[in-house]
């Protein structure tokens, strides 16, 4: 159903016929509104957790904040992945307290219960006191939080038990998180992490990771950088869409410019990295096709999963999940993926596109964390009820599933709908 006639919430104010599109600014100044974002959003929604290659082995285990629990991920003895509250099961203390590594077992430290990586009672530090069989059914087991679901090695968690899968709630998102996968046949690995924290809104990282209009005027320097980095290439204009992808989900998909690893060599990273990078571009028409190659290796793609997951993939497939401390305050936690058994030297170019880029020192990240402080601060003056995300905005919209230019907004629209849909629901 299409955007057609006027609409008001506490979230939205929408008229078709006025082009405008409104978001109230209470979404991300008012303590409240959070809370109940928690409850009607946050815990419901299925939330990115780990990829595979994070406990890629039997016994790797890993600590993971994930909004207000910390949570304990084991691949066990079996090999099954499992997701656990990080609280012993006696009188509670957290259970882990390191943040990665391998492990056969779990000691506590405060009265020495262990658990196996399975979550099991192994041994309770005690010779009189228990009776033999009282784990027997599992009562003393690490307690698992309720939802735990892959998409292409991809881990995603949900604390509601009744949520939809994870596929139906990726919807037409899902198709795009295989294609991050189909970078080589041997999968992806983490290959680095970036932490910071932002004082701001969670929701304005989502907005910011996909935002094509913020471009030109936030990032001059990038692009001076650019100009002198793409100096005697041919200059090409910068097609692309946007698509909203149902769910509140949506992508922004250009062209590159800027140079890529698996596809696009740039003079400044030498002659050796030329022939791998043509190399790799043949690889992936031979083994994807024409379409599907130039759709993996020749488009930046810039996904972000409602509520508060962002996969790109441009100079790197970088990862983001925003935790949200509070309702002006988030940590976002980055991670950088590449192809498992790449070539040292794509590696490099690699990592070196992610940090100039979209690491925490990088081009863009300290411009972006600028503009996003400097909209807290606007929010939190207060005496402004509306944000404005019009740009594109025709009366009938298909906001759930649209698409439109690349640096329109039709994709801020699609999450918004969604926010407004859940947080209106009674
Ligand atoms: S709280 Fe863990 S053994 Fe007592
Ligand atoms: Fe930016």
């Amino acid at each position: 159903m299409g955007w057609d006639r006027p609409y008001e919430s506490r979230f939205l104010s929408v008229d078709p016929a006025a082009q405008r599109f409104r978001v109230n600014r209470r979404c991300f100044a008012d303590a409240t509104v959070f809370e109940e974002e928690k409850r009607k959003i946050l815990y419901r929604s299925w939330l990115y957790l780990c990829h595979e290659s994070e406990v890629a082995n039997r016994n790797d285990f890993l600590v993971r904040e994930i909004l207000d629990k910390e949570l304990l991920v084991t691949r066990d003895a079996a090999g099954e992945v499992n997701v656990f509250y990080n609280t012993c099961t006696h009188r509670g203390a957290l259970l882990c307290r390191s943040k990665a590594g391998n492990r056969k077992a779990f000691g506590c430290p405060y009265h020495g219960w262990t658990f196996s990586a399975a979550g099991r009672v192994l041994t309770r530090n005690a010779d009189t006191g228990y009776r033999a069989d009282a784990d027997a059914d599992g009562a003393y087991s690490l307690k698992r939080v309720p939802r735990l679901e892959k998409r292409a090695g991809f881990y995603f968690i949900n604390f509601d038990a009744e949520a939809v899968s994870l596929d139906e709630f990726l919807g037409d998102a899902g198709e795009r998180i295989d294609i991050l996968d189909e970078h080589s046949t041997g999968g992806l690995e983490v290959i680095g992490y970036h932490e910071y924290s932002i004082s701001g809104n969670y929701k304005m990282m989502c907005e910011n990771s996909y935002d094509g209009y913020h471009l030109m005027p936030t990032h001059g320097s990038y692009f001076t950088y650019q100009k002198a980095m793409l100096e005697g290439l041919p200059q090409r204009a910068l097609g692309g869409f946007a698509l909203s992808l149902t769910n509140g989900h949506a992508t922004v998909e250009t062209d590159i410019v800027s140079g890529r690893p698996i596809a696009q060599w740039l003079p400044v990273w030498g002659a050796a990295a030329h022939d791998l990078i043509e190399a790799k571009k043949l690889e992936l028409i031979e083994r994807l096709g024409e379409k599907r190659a130039h759709q993996l290796g020749q488009t930046n793609r810039l996904m972000v999963i409602f509520p508060n997951t962002v996969m790109n993939d441009q100079q790197s497939i970088q990862i983001r999940s925003v935790l949200p401390v509070g309702h002006d305050k988030m940590i976002t936690r980055a991670w950088l993926l590449g192809p498992r058994n790449e070539d040292p030297e794509l590696r490099r170019v690699r990592l070196e596109g992610a940090l100039s880029f979209l690491g925490p020192g990088g081009f863009a990240t300290p411009d972006d964390i600028e503009m996003l402080e400097l909209c807290q601060r606007g929010y939190n003056m207060g005496g402004v009820e509306w944000n404005d995300i019009s740009k594109g905005f025709e009366a009938g919209e298909e906001t759930a599933r649209g698409t439109s230019f690349w640096n329109n907004e039709l994709h801020l629209r699609a999450y918004w709908t969604q926010y407004d849909k859940m947080m209106s629901a009674s």
